[in-house]
């Protein structure tokens, strides 16, 4: 059970370079099924859910070279297999991908329900009404998705909500379907734009990618293609909460400012600093920061992917703050474990009323999911003395080198391996 070990507060100065994006990466990857060549895909972050989707693929017999540590070139033409036991799709949410591009091209997938970080109730019922209304067979038995169609036909489908899963999952399936799907009410995430980018750059024909109406009209052939995955909004909104929370100073690179308007909105509001560049933004703060009220949205709304970040920073600011989550119904778990460093908040629900003017001081706190790590993560830099934080695979699953990074910007951050106290383990050691 490893963990962070960080001694604040620290001021972050310098630069950080922001890798790939998670969620494009766990999309491409799989999509690279629908494909009858190989596929060179760069930026991809090394982080663990990389790792596990791309252990997925290669279990169902993709052959995989990886020519760097942030390129891959999958081949997938000796897939085996549709079948995606529960060892491997219980390991991470974006397993559920596997059924759309199984089923877009091989008119059968059979895949375990996924797992994940848990943030309340995460039903698939969308992803299934897109499948049915294409034409599949749905079957869920024994914790198995199961899917069949003789043939994909194109239709019209219209989400409840919006849904980022339901949208690419959709995607995948409708690429080689005869005809026109449409989607109504998609996601228009960058990493949806990012996957329709990949898509047509095998062959596909997708339009409307980044709006909330998606056409996809279905080709029977997919060819290999190189690309390049865009980089992580929700990474580098870490970076530049953590510049505001440390009254830091940071250049935050090779990011796109347009999927960042509303994070920077945010921090403006707040009185912090955000000169935006052409691929960089700066965030400077002088620790002068303001309350403000936050609704996550869908993009582009306030990403709930940040949410537990910038409330750390608002239990900083001078006044109260409100904040409502919208999308997720369990996102507020961390507030618990951040009260054991002085944050101060009610929970009624979907909203959380955080007091601010807080001195963060440290204490050992566990991660609950992938974003409250990061959180308490910022909250730890920020804290005067030292905090350890445990469960730090949910970090891991989504920041790349994050202690190199921030090590790189001047905090104190040390991953500390801890030994297996397990009576057995203990008796190996002896
Ligand atoms: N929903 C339904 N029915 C469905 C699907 C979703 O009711 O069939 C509801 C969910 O319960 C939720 C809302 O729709 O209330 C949005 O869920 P969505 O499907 O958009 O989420 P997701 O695809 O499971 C992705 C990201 C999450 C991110 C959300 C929202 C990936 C792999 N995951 O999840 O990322 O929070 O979109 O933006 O792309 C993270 O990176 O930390 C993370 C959790």
């Amino acid at each position: 059970m490893d963990k962070f070990v960080i001694n604040g507060p620290t001021r972050l100065t310098g630069e950080v370079t922001i890798s790939g994006a998670k969620n494009a990466a766990v999309a491409i990857i799989p999509a690279v099924i629908l494909s009858d060549g190989i596929c060179r895909i760069e930026n991809i972050p090394n982080i663990s859910d990389v790792h596990i989707i791309t252990q997925i693929l290669y279990a169902l017999g993709a052959d995989i070279k990886r020519v760097n540590l942030n390129t891959l070139e999958i081949d997938p033409r000796n897939i085996h297999t549709t079948v995606v036991p529960h060892e491997l799709a219980k390991r991470m949410r974006a397993s559920y991908y596997l059924i759309g591009a199984l089923l877009g091209k091989f008119n059968k997938a059979r895949v375990s329900m996924p797992g994940g970080c848990d943030l309340g109730i995460r039903p698939m019922d969308l992803h299934i009404k897109g499948f049915e209304a294409l034409g599949a067979t749905v079957k869920t038995e024994n914790a198995m998705i199961n899917c069949t169609a003789d043939n994909l036909i194109g239709s019209p489908i219209y989400l409840d909500m919006v849904s980022v899963g339901a949208t690419v999952n959709i995607m995948l399936a409708a690429v080689k379907a005869y005809g026109l799907t449409v989607i109504e009410n998609a996601a228009k995430e960058p990493h949806i734009v990012d996957l329709a980018n990949f898509l047509n750059s095998m062959g596909a024909d997708i339009r409307g990618a980044g709006t909330d109406l998606i056409k996809i009209y279905g080709v029977p052939k997919l060819h290999g293609t190189n690309y390049s995955i865009i980089p992580d909004q929700i990474e580098a909104g870490t970076y530049m909460v953590a510049a505001a929370a440390t009254n830091g100073d940071v250049l935050v690179k090779n990011v796109i400012p347009k999927h960042l308007e509303s994070i920077s909105a945010k921090l403006e509001e707040m009185g912090v600093q955000v000169e935006e560049y052409d691929d960089s933004i700066r965030v400077i703060s002088n620790g002068n920061l303001r309350r403000c009220n936050i609704k996550t949205m869908p993009h582009p709304g306030f990403p709930t992917d940040m949410q537990p970040q910038l409330s750390v920073l608002l239990s900083m600011a001078e006044g109260t703050s409100i904040v409502t989550e919208n999308v997720w119904g369990n996102r507020f778990r961390y507030i618990d474990e951040l009260r054991r460093m002085g944050m101060k908040a009610v929970v009624d629900g979907q909203v959380a009323v955080f007091e601010g003017g807080c001195k963060l001081t440290g204490a050992p706190v566990m991660a609950t999911d992938l974003r409250a790590g990061a959180a308490m993560v910022i909250a730890a830099m920020a804290a005067q003395g030292q905090s350890e934080i445990e469960n730090i695979y949910h970090i891991e699953r989504g920041y790349e080198n994050i202690v190199e990074k921030l090590t790189a910007l001047g905090a104190d951050i040390k991953r500390i391996t801890v030994p297996d106290e397990t009576p057995k383990a203990a008796a190996r050691v002896s």
